[in-house]
């Protein structure tokens, strides 16, 4: 069968690569190499819409609940850290945002707060993928996990509407090959 965390895992492999990305643009900014303003603008409207909006959407409004359900604690448990660390992410998703303006960027607030939403996202990426998934996978039966899928396909349309997630993915190659 078909578990909902394998779409989940596999868009982490997505914002794993973006990170990647990222953390080359926060070394250049570190170095006073340049850096275009559009291109970091770029990769945070890709977090801020496939990681946040879209990913951790799906895990906030339709997964997470279903494990509760499950009974895996949400308050003092793994799911409320998980949720702790989607709102720690958005500060500094919200920071990368304010580094860039009229493009400008200011380079140290950019390296910053990317090097901290880098470490928080690559460790909470490897709790779920080691811990919360595969706890959920055991306690979620099989005719929820088809449902749960359906559910994140509507989520998809309706965040990001149709062709967007094609459009990121043909960014991250560009990206990839410019930067990687
Ligand atoms: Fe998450
Ligand atoms: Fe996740």
């Amino acid at each position: 069968m078909k578990y909902a965390s394998e779409e989940l895992k596999n868009e982490h492999e997505g914002i794993l690569l973006g990170l990647q990305i990222l953390e080359k643009m926060a070394e250049k900014a570190e170095k006073g190499a340049p850096l275009p303003a559009e291109d970091a603008s770029e990769i945070v409207e890709f977090l801020k819409l496939f990681a946040d909006k879209c990913h951790h959407g799906k895990e906030e409004g339709i997964l997470f609940p279903i494990m509760e359900r499950y009974g895996i604690p949400n308050e003092r448990g793994p799911i409320g850290q998980m949720l702790s660390e989607h709102v720690e992410g958005r500060k500094f998703i919200q920071g990368l945002s304010s580094s860039i303006s009229n493009g400008t960027l200011d380079t140290s607030a950019f390296a910053k707060n990317a090097r901290l939403y880098i470490d928080l996202l690559r460790a909470h990426i490897q709790k779920e993928n080691n811990v919360l998934f595969p706890m959920g996978d055991k306690l979620i039966p099989e005719s929820e996990q088809q449902s749960i899928l359906k559910a994140f396909d509507n989520h998809e349309s309706t965040t990001m509407g149709p062709g967007i997630h094609d459009k990121l993915h043909g960014m991250l190659d560009t990206f990839q090959k410019k930067y990687l």
